[in-house]
Parts: C-alpha cells; structure tokens; sequence
C-alpha cells in the first residue's frame, strides 16, 4: 500500500510555511487519509542535528559540495526514518521543502549543476519524488525584505547570503517548474494569504482527488 507525497517550496520568504498550515488547518478535517507534517532540512533526530550545522551563520567556511552533500544527508535519514515508513502505511506526507530546494539552492544557487545535484539526491532518496509540488512564487526581493521585517538580525546562513544568490535561485526554480511541470503547480504568493490558501487547496483538490 502506498500513501501520497506533497511538498511545498519557495524562495526563502514566500510564506510557505505559513500557507501550509492554514491549508492544513482547512482541509485536515476532510482528508480521507491519515496526514503528517514534516520538514527539511530536518524531520528527524539525525537530520535535525545536520540542519543545525548546515544553517549555522558561523559555518560560513563550508564547501559548496559540503553544503550539497550534508542537505543529501539529512534528506537521506528523514526518507529513511519518517517519509517512506509513512507512505508505506497509506499516509499523505507533506513536507515542507524536499529535493527542488536542493536542485534550485545547490544546483543553480551554488553553480553545481541541477544534474549533478539530482544524482546526489536520486541516490539519497532512492528516487523517490513527490506526487505533488505546490511553489510559492515570490520575487527574491518581496522575500527577503519579508524576513527582514518579521525577523531582523535573525537570518540563518543562507538567508544571510546576497540578493544576486536568492535571484539565481529563484531563476533556478522556473528552471526547475518547466522541467517537471507535470508535478509542480506554481501559486502566486504575492496575493492577500486568503487567495494563497484558496489556490493551494484547489491545486491540492484538482490534482489529488483520491485523498478526499
Ligand atoms: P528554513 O529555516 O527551513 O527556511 P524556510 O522557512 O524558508 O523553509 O531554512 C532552510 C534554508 O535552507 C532555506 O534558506 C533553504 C535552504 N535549503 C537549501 O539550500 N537546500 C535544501 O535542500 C533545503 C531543504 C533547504
């Protein structure tokens, strides 16, 4: 038996997170399935610990391919110990970002090639993707000052990193979308948080009608 997967990704800012739990908060009650939240990077014991290595502004030392490598890790032990038992058992898993971040902050982000980057992750992942991609498309200049106004002088590492890096990841997820268009929706989070909410629960409703 098999659950099903969704994920949610963005630029850093998007609102994101927030829109999954008010969605959740909407649909939750009438979900057929069993449901968990989980994130990355982290979701489990292991992948906590690297997440806190990862984002720590004073690892500001790392190696590009060491930043790939440790995210591949934490995904790695979070499918392992959490998403794979979960679908395994009929669950929907909803994760809050996956292997796109990866793809879009590596892979473009840091110049080590979307390929490259997906190798790392099909290995780590043992291939698995989400049924479901919802992309909270927001221009990396609304994101950040976003952040900066809800939360000043508390940017991890890579929300510290310059406008020209969160531009090439932004560019790097439109690269992303097209490529798999058939599993990535795209919602516009520039809208009221209501309207957010309204198209993700749409794009949930229209494209996964099994779990209702
Ligand atoms: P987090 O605090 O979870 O950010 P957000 O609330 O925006 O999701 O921090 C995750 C940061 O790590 C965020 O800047 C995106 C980045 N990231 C990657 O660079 N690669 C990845 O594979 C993942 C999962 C996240």
């Amino acid at each position: 038996m098999r659950g099903f997967f969704i994920s949610f990704e963005g630029p850093d800012g998007a609102g994101k997170s927030t829109a999954l739990a008010e969605i959740l908060k909407q649909i939750g009650p009438e979900l057929k399935t069993q449901y968990v939240v989980t994130r990355e990077p982290g979701g489990s014991k292991i992948a906590e610990e690297i997440r806190k290595i990862i984002l720590d502004p004073k690892n500001g030392e790392m190696d590009d391919r060491t930043e790939a490598l440790l995210y591949a890790a934490a995904r790695s032990q979070h499918v392992a110990e959490h998403v794979l038992p979960e679908l395994q058992k009929g669950k929907l898993v909803i994760s809050d970002r996956y292997v796109d971040s990866s793809l879009a902050y590596q892979g473009v982000g840091r110049n080590l090639g979307i390929e490259e980057v997906k190798q790392i992750n099909d290995f780590a992942t043992h291939g698995l993707q989400p049924d479901l991609t919802l992309f909270f498309d927001l221009s990396p200049e609304i994101g950040l000052s976003r952040i900066k106004k809800l939360r000043p002088d508390q940017e991890d590492r890579l929300e510290q990193e310059k406008l020209a890096f969160h531009e090439k990841v932004y560019a790097g997820y439109k690269e992303i979308n097209k490529m798999y268009s058939n599993r990535i929706v795209e919602i516009d989070a520039s809208q009221t948080i209501d309207k957010v909410v309204a198209d993700g629960i749409s794009a949930i409703k229209s494209r996964l009608p099994e779990l209702f």
